[in-house]
């Protein structure tokens, strides 16, 4: 049995009232949050930084699952770490000495994850398998809230899920991030994710905390 976790994004939370957005996800069930990082390089979008995560750190006991879309992750670990993330996630078409990476988020007491944009092979991950904690696969090209979900996707985490389970991995988490909603989260959850990632499906509702709710419930139907 497999723990299915749901992670709000806060991209698409008020940035003006992210404590008030916070809790309201946190009482509704949410069992992670997911944080994203922009740098306007590896993306063509600006987010947030250190700062911010330190400031939300003292409003949540959710763990905080920092996704770096940055191309030099590596001369910010260490400030991420102090900030109080508990993920750190980077993405594998920015990281050179990608074991490196990995082996310093590590270091610095943090989960290590690695990213793979929608056109990215999983066979550039091969040999990190056995390394890291969280896969994270990206069902739209990341940048942007509120993109549709592209299906290729599902075969991807299916192809994912086989190559752990033959390398008896069973404890590495997959999350997927982009495009999940009500309609889509169970399939995503069949082909193996084990935390997924909603921004516009959980902020735009009417009731948020509803909505983490429904999300669960639609994964376990
Ligand atoms: C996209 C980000 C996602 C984003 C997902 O680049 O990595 O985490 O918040 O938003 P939705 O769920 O709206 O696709
Ligand atoms: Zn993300």
């Amino acid at each position: 049995y497999v723990m299915i976790k749901i992670a709000p994004s806060i991209l698409s939370a008020d940035f003006a009232c992210l404590k008030h957005d916070i809790e309201v996800v946190e009482c509704g069930g949410a069992d992670i949050l997911h944080v994203d990082v922009m740098d306007g390089h590896f993306v063509p979008n600006l987010t947030l930084g250190p700062p911010v995560v330190k400031a939300i750190k003292k409003y949540t006991k959710l763990p905080l699952d920092v996704h770096l879309m940055m191309t030099n992750p590596d001369a910010f670990i260490e400030q991420f770490a102090q900030s109080g993330a508990n993920y750190l996630t980077v993405h594998v078409e920015v990281c050179h000495h990608l074991h490196r990476t990995i082996q310093e988020i590590k270091k610095h007491g943090m989960k290590a994850g690695v990213s793979l944009n929608p056109a990215t092979s999983l066979s550039l991950i091969d040999s990190i398998l056995g390394d890291v904690d969280l896969i994270l696969i990206m069902s739209v090209n990341p940048g942007f809230g509120g993109q549709q979900f592209i299906p290729f996707s599902l075969p991807k985490i299916r192809q994912l899920r086989q190559t752990l389970d033959q390398l008896h991995l069973p404890h590495v988490e997959i999350e997927v991030d982009g495009g999940i909603s009500l309609e889509n989260i169970r399939e995503i959850v069949q082909a193996g994710a084990t935390i997924l990632v909603a921004g516009s499906t959980v902020f735009q509702a009417a009731d948020p905390a509803a909505m983490v709710q429904q999300l669960k419930a639609a994964c376990e139907m």
